[in-house]
């Protein structure tokens, strides 16, 4: 066989003109798709309250001004760097990544502040947005176990950590 027609056929087998491409790695089409979708969740989540966390260390005003500046600097920067992780993941798993405004609000459980609320609302806010966030990972990571997605379960642990400790650090802030 030539080299130019065993080119040809690696290039039919692997499917590299879809844009869904089809990686083989051990889990099926369906659990792929399924747990894009999970991975879709956790990115739009992350995105909105990356966005939030950042508005709030913008807009935060009267005695908690710096700790909670300083606090939200830390955390929408780790929420940043994971934001492209998790879209990264999708694009492994074979499926595209959700890219806009319109897709996040429509796949995430984060609602939006329009508004400037007091320091204290603002942690309140933060805290229920982390659990909410490590809640809905829980179940995406169960997914993930059940379709044997070892890196995919992984990852989202990683995020499940470290939810849960912005929302301890964001509860100690509020402690008499
Ligand atoms: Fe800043």
């Amino acid at each position: 066989m030539s080299r130019t027609s065993t080119a040809k056929s690696a290039t039919t087998v692997l499917d590299v003109k879809s844009p869904t491409f089809n990686p083989n790695i051990g889990v099926t089409k369906g659990d792929r798709k399924k747990l894009a979708g999970k991975l879709s969740n956790a990115l739009a989540d992350t995105y909105m309250l990356y966005l939030k966390t950042q508005g709030f260390h913008w807009n935060v005003a009267g005695p908690m001004f710096y700790s909670l500046h300083k606090l939200t600097e830390a955390q929408y920067e780790d929420m940043f760097a994971a934001i492209d992780e998790l879209a990264e993941r999708i694009r492994a798993l074979g499926e595209p990544a959700p890219a806009s405004f319109k897709q996040f609000l429509s796949l995430t459980r984060i609602d939006e502040e329009t508004g400037v609320p007091t320091a204290e609302e603002m942690i309140c806010q933060l805290v229920q947005d982390n659990d909410a966030c490590a809640k809905s990972l829980r179940e995406a990571v169960a997914v993930a176990e059940e379709a044997d997605d070892v890196k995919t379960a992984d990852l989202l642990t990683d995020r499940i950590g470290q939810h849960e400790q912005n929302g301890w650090m964001l509860r100690a802030m509020l402690a008499q």
